[in-house]
Parts: C-alpha cells; sequence; structure tokens
C-alpha cells in the first residue's frame, strides 16, 4: 500500500446519524422519546448504531437532530462515555433525510473526496460496515447505498441495480405488485463522497431516496449498491419494534452494545420477577420493572419501572416506563404508553394503543383490531 493510501485509511472516519423523526408510527411512545432513542432491549436503537459503527472503525459521529434534540444530548454528552466524539446538529425545521444530511456538511472533518457514512436512525442492522465502505472505495462511487431483500418489498423504496451493482432506478413504495420489479430495498445506509453531501441544496427540505439519488442517477453519478442479506431490521413500526429487542435478547439481532450472555429472556438490574412467573420469547424486563406471581409474559418489552401484577398475560407487546398492566389483564399486540394504568381484566389486542398516563379502570375494555 503506498503512503498516500495509508494516509487516506488512517483518516477519521465519521458518521452521521439521522435521528430527526417524529416517529409517527410509533406514537405513543414517541410522544414522549425520540424513536431513536426508545429502548430496544433496554439500549437506545442510536446507542446501538454508535455502537456497531466504532467497530467498524468510525471515531467521531454527528447526530442529525431535530424532534426533542435535549433527550440526545442529556443521554450521550460528549460521546466519551460511548468511545466516540459526538457532535450535534439541530434543525430549527425538519428538513427531511436529504436536508438534515447538508445540515451537517459544515461539522465534517472529512477531506472532499474521503467517505461519511449516514444511517437512518431507525434500522437495526448486522450488515458489514467496513465492508460497503471498502466497496465505495474499490469502486470510487459516489455514493453507496446498503441494500437487502425482502419478501414483500411495497412499504419500502426499491432499487435496482445492473450485474455489477450498479444502481440503475429507485421507485419509493410501489403501489401494485407490478411495480415491484425487484426485491432489494434501501436499507437505509449509505456511505457518500463528502462533496456529494455539499452539492445537497441548502436551508430547504429535501428527501435524499426522492430527491438527491434520483438527481445524482440522472447526473450520470457513480451509484452503487452493496447488498447484504444480514440481520436487518425497520423499526418504525410497534409490531417490528417489539421484534428488534426480542431479535436482541435472543441474539438474533448482534449488538455489541447488549450485555451477554444473551437467552431466552433478559432481565436488568432491579427488576423483580415472581418465581412463578413465566418469562419467554425474548422477553425484555427493565430496571426497576416487577412482574407478580403467576404472570405470563412472551416477546414483549417492558420499559424501566413498567408493573406487571400477578396472573396478568403480554404478548408482543410493549409496556413504557412505569406503566401498569392489572391482574388477570391480557394484552396482544399492543403499545401502553408511560404512565398508563391498564386495570385488572381488560383484554386488548392487535393495534391498541394506550395513551401516556390513561388509566384504564377494571375490566372496561374488550379490545379488537385487525391492523
Ligand atoms: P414516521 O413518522 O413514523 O414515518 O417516522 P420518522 O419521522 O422517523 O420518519 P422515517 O422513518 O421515514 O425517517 C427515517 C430516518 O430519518 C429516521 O431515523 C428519522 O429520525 C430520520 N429523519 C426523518 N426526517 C428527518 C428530518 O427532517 N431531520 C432529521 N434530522 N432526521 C430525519
Amino acid at each position: 500500500m503506498g503512503p498516500g493510501r495509508m494516509w487516506h485509511s488512517d483518516r477519521v472516519l465519521e458518521a452521521v446519524l439521522l435521528v430527526g423523526g417524529q416517529g409517527t408510527r410509533l406514537r405513543p411512545l414517541t410522544v414522549t422519546t425520540p424513536k431513536p432513542m426508545l429502548p430496544v432491549a433496554g439500549v437506545p436503537c442510536t446507542e446501538h448504531q454508535i455502537a456497531r459503527a466504532r467497530e467498524a472503525g468510525v471515531t467521531r459521529v454527528i447526530l442529525g437532530t431535530s424532534y426533542r434534540p435535549e433527550v440526545f444530548s442529556e443521554y450521550f454528552g460528549d460521546g466519551s462515555r460511548f468511545g466516540v466524539e459526538l457532535v450535534y446538529a439541530t434543525e430549527d425545521v425538519p428538513l427531511g433525510t436529504g436536508g438534515a444530511i447538508r445540515h451537517v456538511a459544515s461539522l465534517l472533518e472529512s477531506g472532499p473526496d474521503d467517505p461519511v457514512l449516514v444511517f437512518n436512525g431507525d434500522v437495526l442492522s448486522g450488515h458489514d460496515i467496513a465492508g460497503q465502505v471498502r466497496g465505495w472505495r474499490e469502486n470510487e462511487a459516489d455514493v453507496s447505498i446498503y441494500l437487502t431483500r425482502v419478501e414483500d418489498p411495497r412499504a419500502y423504496g426499491l432499487v435496482t441495480t445492473d450485474p455489477e451493482g450498479r444502481v440503475l432506478q429507485f421507485l419509493e413504495k410501489p403501489a401494485t405488485a407490478e411495480e415491484c420489479v425487484t426485491d432489494q430495498i434501501n436499507a437505509g445506509c449509505y456511505v457518500f463522497r463528502r462533496s456529494v453531501i455539499d452539492s445537497i441544496p441548502i436551508g430547504r427540505p429535501v428527501s435524499v431516496e426522492r430527491e438527491t439519488f434520483p438527481g445524482l442517477l440522472a447526473a450520470g453519478a457513480m451509484v452503487i449498491g452493496f447488498v447484504d442479506v444480514g440481520y436487518w431490521l425497520d423499526l418504525g413500526t410497534p409490531l417490528a419494534f417489539v421484534q428488534g429487542s426480542r431479535d436482541l435478547v435472543t441474539g438474533k439481532a448482534p449488538s455489541p452494545a447488549l450485555p451477554g450472555p444473551i437467552g431466552d429472556f433478559l432481565v436488568r438490574p432491579g427488576a423483580e420477577v415472581a418465581v412463578d412467573a413465566i418469562l419467554r420469547g425474548g422477553t425484555f424486563v427493565g430496571a426497576g420493572a416487577t412482574v407478580g406471581s403467576g404472570a405470563i409474559v412472551d416477546g414483549s418489552s417492558l420499559f424501566d419501572g413498567a408493573m406487571i401484577a400477578a396472573g396478568a398475560h403480554v404478548k408482543d407487546s410493549v409496556i413504557g416506563s412505569g406503566a401498569i398492566v392489572g391482574s388477570g389483564a391480557y394484552l396482544d399486540g399492543v403499545v401502553v404508553g408511560d404512565g398508563a394504568d391498564v386495570g385488572p381484566g381488560n383484554e386488548l389486542t392487535r393495534g391498541a394503543r394506550v395513551w401516556p398516563g390513561v388509566v384504564l379502570s377494571d375490566t372496561s375494555v374488550r379490545f379488537s383490531s385487525d391492523r
């Protein structure tokens, strides 16, 4: 390796995390906490991402915030506790994914031809980050887009590539089966040449998926796909969120930010679980949470201080901080906001969401939905 290349790889590798979204699909959890700060198996998604980026050689991270920026800075500070230098760029008004990337440009230290990693803040992935950066270098690309494959791509942005991996076309959220011309989707992690970031229009909302990437293709830029079919999950919806938590607890999703060993459940210190309660299916029990006698908690996530009373049955659900599930209640696929109280005997199933602080009196609700 010549001296020029040595110098290149010794440069600080910077990553930008886009964490400014409102997370509307995850309400009511995101009423109090931005989506990337919600604890997935007890650790914010942003922390999982920082740990993985660091493993791949990233030493400087810029958080592109907008919604509730103080929640990030209070937790992460200057990043030293997490082994990286952390810098914040806060938008006064949300600028969209592309606008947010442009907004952090003045804080980047990378040179014009250096790679800058960009992550969507709500993705859990096990993809080969260092390999993606390597591929970007080897192809002398302007942008590399991490692509994964899914069975039903309709909810995602489709990306077609030629046999050499060069991107041919972007198709956002196809409506019909005929439009699903590929199963490759944009998985939300990019490597940008720094100078490409500088070319995004400044001071107005820009969508990287709808405007920047198609514009680069039209201009003949070298945009490549990095296909990796390792673990990938977009934590955008309640069902996906609880799935991500389960996968981290059972070890299906890799994260250097979690304490080992992994198993069928993970109980944080300070939680109290009755000896005859059953925890299974990748359940997470946060600090100070309690699970009463005979309760069953299956594939669910209990945030700090949540309380599951005796004989309750909670399945595939998220129970917010300090929320209460009364004795004998049955919850399946439900989100209970922070501090809410689902009284004894209530029955809530798929799609039900209880807003923070709401109190449902005893056996008042039998709610079911197909959503
Ligand atoms: P929904 O409202 O449920 O769609 O979630 P969201 O607002 O997070 O939007 P989406 O999932 O499409 O966003 C993808 C990623 O980009 C997330 O990590 C968001 O935090 C981030 N993001 C979206 N819009 C903005 C923005 O305007 N500014 C910044 N800084 N980040 C954004």
